[in-house]
């Protein structure tokens, strides 16, 4: 079956800024699909989305599985024969961010871990789906990094991030910054846009209640990163429509 509708997958939509996405997205008319670790609290939040009149459905994905990267692309290609949105949601940190553990101090395994949601599966999933995101018309690949992954702010003294130095997280964000740059070379002469997005520290159960951002405002820079116009950017960094130095 196709579809002349735009179709999304949010990775890690279940909750958080990845859950508001689905909803704001689908409110501008995409069908969105997302990936949730758990099936049935996937399958709970969707069917919510759906009762608010949203066309929402929801597939178990942990991206740490590599047999889950077909899985999904098998979905797609027989349900859509494409892929018009990918946002590239799901996220961990497991170092704190308060008193994080120090770059001396911080295990590898920490950074291994942190590395393999964050950068190598989000990696290996979009080569996975890239195909079917070459099918869509125009397609769009968001790339959820953070503040956090700003080498140029890390290194200003008065930037304020410059107090927040948990190695594994930040690392893994200046690391996927790097992909969206490669992977926005490599298609710019494409109409698939690759972009970074800083959602703003967000209220979520990995912002915390200290965060600022409510969850609302914090699922805006991927919902308007996803529906770019043919003449937005494409290989860059962004919070709410302004570039953020890398
Ligand atoms: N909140 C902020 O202030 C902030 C700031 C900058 C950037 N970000 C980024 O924004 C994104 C969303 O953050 P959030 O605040 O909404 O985080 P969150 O509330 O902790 O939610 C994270 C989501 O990622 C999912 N996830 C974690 N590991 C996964 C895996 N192996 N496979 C599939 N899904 C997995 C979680 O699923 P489960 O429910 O199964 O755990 C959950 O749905 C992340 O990439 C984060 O780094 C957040």
């Amino acid at each position: 079956m196709s579809t002349d509708k735009k179709v999304a997958f949010i990775t890690g939509g279940n909750r958080g800024i990845g859950l508001e996405t689905a909803r704001q997205l689908a409110q501008t008319g995409v069908e969105v699909v997302i990936g949730s670790r758990d099936r049935k609290k996937g399958e709970a939040e969707a069917a919510k989305l759906r009762g608010e009149g949203l066309r929402v459905d929801a597939i178990e994905f942990d991206i740490t599985r590599q047999a889950d990267y077909k899985k999904v692309y098998d979905y797609f290609d027989k349900k859509y024969g494409k892929l018009d949105i990918l946002i590239n949601n799901a996220g961990i940190s497991k170092e704190g961010f308060a008193n994080p553990l120090t770059p001396s101090t911080v295990p590898v395994p920490v950074l291994r871990e942190t590395f393999d949601t964050n950068f190598f599966g989000t990696v290996e999933l979009t080569q996975t789906l890239l195909p079917l995101i070459r099918k869509a018309p125009e397609g769009r690949i968001v790339n959820l990094s953070s503040i956090l992954g700003s080498l140029t702010l890390h290194a200003t003294p008065d930037s304020p991030i410059y107090n927040f130095k948990a190695l594994a997280y930040n690392s893994s964000k200046t690391a996927l910054n790097q992909f969206t740059v490669h992977l926005a070379y490599e298609l710019r002469n494409t109409k698939i846009k690759v972009n970074s997005a800083h959602p703003g520290w967000v209220k979520t159960e990995m912002g915390t209640d200290a965060a600022p951002m409510e969850i609302p405002d914090g699922a805006k820079t991927s919902v308007q990163l996803a529906t770019l116009p043919a003449d937005g950017p494409t290989g860059g960094y962004f919070h709410m429509g302004q570039p953020l130095p890398w």
